[in-house]
């Protein structure tokens, strides 16, 4: 499926719910936000229905977001049920990856292919300060579950904040020279609870970069073999993984973007940020084919986000828009 701009739509990433675990000072207020009411969440059997309308016009790639999608009851029965239908060929997951350590591996024996987690510190004070809840959780031991269940390639995602965790960038790149895994850094979106922040708390990727070549020769890398987003990669000279940059602000992927979203309540967003919205719940409910509004919704798929001209808040968190 191609889009107005002729871009080739393969990917759709699925959030199952609006919940989460923790209260990332980025995303949400610690009082948490508005939840959607529990009758309007798509069932696993209508998320498995829309998947099974959309595989045969090109769909390929899965990624199940929330929210934390690890919090929704079962989620292993429909990582099962999505890599049963024909076409799909590969199915990650973006967690904060605190079930990880007991969930890694069943998620792995119901067809998860690949995880991408979510960790912004490798201090315990830090991440309780960042995260606002106390779970004990230790990213390392989230990496290594991920490595030992063989979901790979991991990925680790790090929202890096001025003043707030940005003098951990040398750490985070140190780790990929022991540990076979992909760290990327993001420039901090001021969306939903940071959209009052300016450009002094977003640390572009240049400047990271220039700091992780001082650990040793670092050289642009292709990256990790499954990959359907925005980051580029590149190694420290010798290191088992790879350090990544996704440049949201200060660098515009949208001529390369593949994806859609669907959210836990069933619209399909075509864009992360901007108006364009379909509603299919209420045509799956009500039995009709999702297939003329999958192709209206692309044909209207807007070129390029609006993330910088709105950069002075209303933006929706990203645990409401599917991550
Ligand atoms: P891979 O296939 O593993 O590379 O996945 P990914 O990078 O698409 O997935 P992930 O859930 O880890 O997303 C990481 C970050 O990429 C998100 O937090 C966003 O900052 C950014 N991102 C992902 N998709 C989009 C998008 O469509 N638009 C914009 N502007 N940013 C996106
Ligand atoms: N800016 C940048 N990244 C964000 N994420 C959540 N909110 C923001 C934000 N305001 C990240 C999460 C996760 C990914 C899916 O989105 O940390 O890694
Ligand atoms: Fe694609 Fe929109 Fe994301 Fe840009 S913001 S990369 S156009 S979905």
């Amino acid at each position: 499926m191609r889009d107005q701009f002729g871009r080739s739509i393969e990917y759709l990433r699925i959030s199952v719910t609006d919940r989460c675990n923790f209260r990332c000072v980025y995303c949400m207020p610690a009082e948490g936000l508005q939840w959607l009411p529990k009758e309007e969440i798509l069932s696993y059997e209508e998320i498995t229905a829309v998947v099974r309308q959309l595989a045969p016009l090109g769909l390929r790639r899965l990624r199940i977001t929330g929210g934390e999608p690890t919090i929704r009851p079962d989620i292993a029965r429909l990582i099962a049920m999505l890599k049963a239908v024909p076409g799909i060929e590969d199915i990650a997951l973006s967690t904060n990856g605190a079930k990880l350590p007991a969930m890694a591996r069943e998620l792995r024996e119901a067809g998860l292919d690949r995880v991408n987690i979510s960790a912004d510190s490798l201090r315990p004070d830090r991440i309780v300060a960042i995260a606002r809840r106390d779970l004990k959780f230790e990213p390392v031991k989230a990496f290594e579950a991920a490595l030992d269940a063989g979901l790979e390639p991991v990925k680790v995602n790090v929202v890096v904040m001025r003043g707030v965790n940005d003098d951990e960038v040398e750490d985070f790149a140190r780790l990929t020279q022991a540990l076979p895994i992909h760290v990327r850094f993001i420039e901090l979106m001021p969306v939903g609870e940071m959209a009052h922040l300016t450009d002094a708390h977003i640390v572009p990727s240049d400047e990271l970069l220039r700091r992780v070549a001082t650990i040793a020769p670092l050289e642009a890398a292709s990256g990790p073999a499954k990959g359907n987003g925005p980051a580029k990669y590149y190694r420290l000279q010798g290191a088992a993984g790879t350090v990544g940059v996704i440049t949201p602000m200060t660098h515009t992927y949208c001529g390369d973007c593949n994806r859609v979203r669907l959210t836990a309540d069933g619209r399909l967003r075509t864009c992360l940020y901007g108006d364009h919205e379909v509603n299919l719940r209420e045509p799956l409910r009500a039995g009709l084919g999702l297939e003329p509004l999958f192709v209206q919704a692309l044909a209207e798929k807007p070129k390029e986000h609006n993330l910088l001209q709105l950069k002075v808040g209303g933006l929706k968190a990203l645990s409401q828009v599917g991550g």
